[in-house]
């Protein structure tokens, strides 16, 4: 639905976006994660269209973002990063304003804002003066008039940016609810989101894809071994020396609290330990209390990723 090869944009002497290619299928949620500055919403730019690309090619739902932008600004529905909407119009009247510049046919007008209305549950605002509207319900309308000429895909420069934690809920809930129709491309730099909505992640820092994956793969591609964490109530001595004698095991903490002692085992890339670890502490008599496998946040992946990236550029 999205292809982007080699892409770049440069402003005077600095790359915002620099040599990056990606593709985003039908019906996928991927989320454009990066710090400030990483060339998110310039990326977002050029694919619909509001901006140029220095060099690299940039095709959306099969038409070429430089050569054939309107049949591409048919296809997207673009949320940008401040919501340019009219302060004095009224919600309905601001939508169906949209949908005359976007040229909906006019009989298909009041059903398609009716429908948009509706997805975005804006109905009990819908004759308000959109300056009169919360932050959240004018995000809202945002993603209402994406919706209005009813595109295959959509655009979300930080949708839920500067909501409240109720209205960020509603709206990630909405997103989810859109996925099942649009193909998504969003960008944040909110970890959670990106675990609770995107199925792949882009990350990208300085103009560069620096990783691209599922959340999932992410955490184990970066996993250095595959951590244990157990609490064990038994001989902690005993036990941390049969731990250690485990095939695979790399290396075993011991944190000693009298009768009770927490483990972290390290095991080898891949290798799975759990059975061998419960086997041992039971020929040990320990008592196993705790046993869980130690998972890492997206925010622990991005900041190595980013991190790392910074080690190899300075
Ligand atoms: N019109 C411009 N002229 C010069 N430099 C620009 C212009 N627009 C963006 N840049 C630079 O390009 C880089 C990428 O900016 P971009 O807005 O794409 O980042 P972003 O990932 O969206 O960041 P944020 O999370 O803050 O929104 C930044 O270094 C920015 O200063
Ligand atoms: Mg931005």
């Amino acid at each position: 639905m999205i292809k982007v090869e080699h892409l770049a944009k440069r402003y005077a002497d600095v790359y915002a976006v620099n040599d990056i290619s990606f593709e985003v299928h039908q019906g996928e949620i991927v989320g454009l994660l990066g710090p400030n500055g990483a060339g998110k919403t310039t990326t977002m730019r050029i694919l619909t269209c509001y901006m140029p690309a220095t060099s690299g090619s940039a095709n959306v739902a099969g038409y070429d973002v430089f050569r054939e932008s309107i049949n591409v600004r048919k296809q997207i529905g673009y949320l940008p990063e401040n919501v340019p909407l009219y302060p004095e119009m009224r919600v309905r009247e601001y939508l169906l304003f949209r949908a005359k510049l976007k040229k909906l046919p006019s009989r298909e007008r009041k059903s398609k804002i009716d429908e948009c209305i509706e997805k975005c549950s804006i109905t009990e605002v819908q004759n308000q003066i959109i300056g009169t509207l919360s932050k959240g319900y004018r995000q809202r309308v945002g993603l209402a008039d994406t919706l209005v000429h009813d595109p295959k895909i959509l655009i979300l420069d930080e949708p839920t940016i500067g909501l409240d934690p109720n209205q960020i809920r509603q709206v990630r809930q909405l997103i989810k609810e859109l996925g099942a129709k649009h193909t998504i491309l969003l960008s944040t730099h909110i970890l959670p989101e990106v675990e609770m909505l995107c199925e792949r992640v882009i990350i990208i820092n300085k103009g560069k894809i620096v990783a691209m994956d599922t959340p999932t793969n992410l955490a184990i591609q970066l996993r250095a071994g595959n951590n244990l964490v157990l609490e064990v109530r038994g001989n902690g001595e005993k036990i941390k020396n049969a731990l250690t004698n485990i095939k695979s095991v790399k290396k075993v903490v011991w944190q000693d609290k009298g009768e009770i002692s927490n483990f972290t085992v390290e095991a080898e890339k891949g290798a799975d330990v759990r059975e061998d670890v419960f086997s041992n502490i039971v020929k040990n008599n320990g008592i196993i209390r705790e046993m869980k496998q130690a998972s890492i946040t997206l925010e622990e992946i991005f900041h190595q990723i980013t991190m790392r990236e910074q080690e190899v550029t300075t």
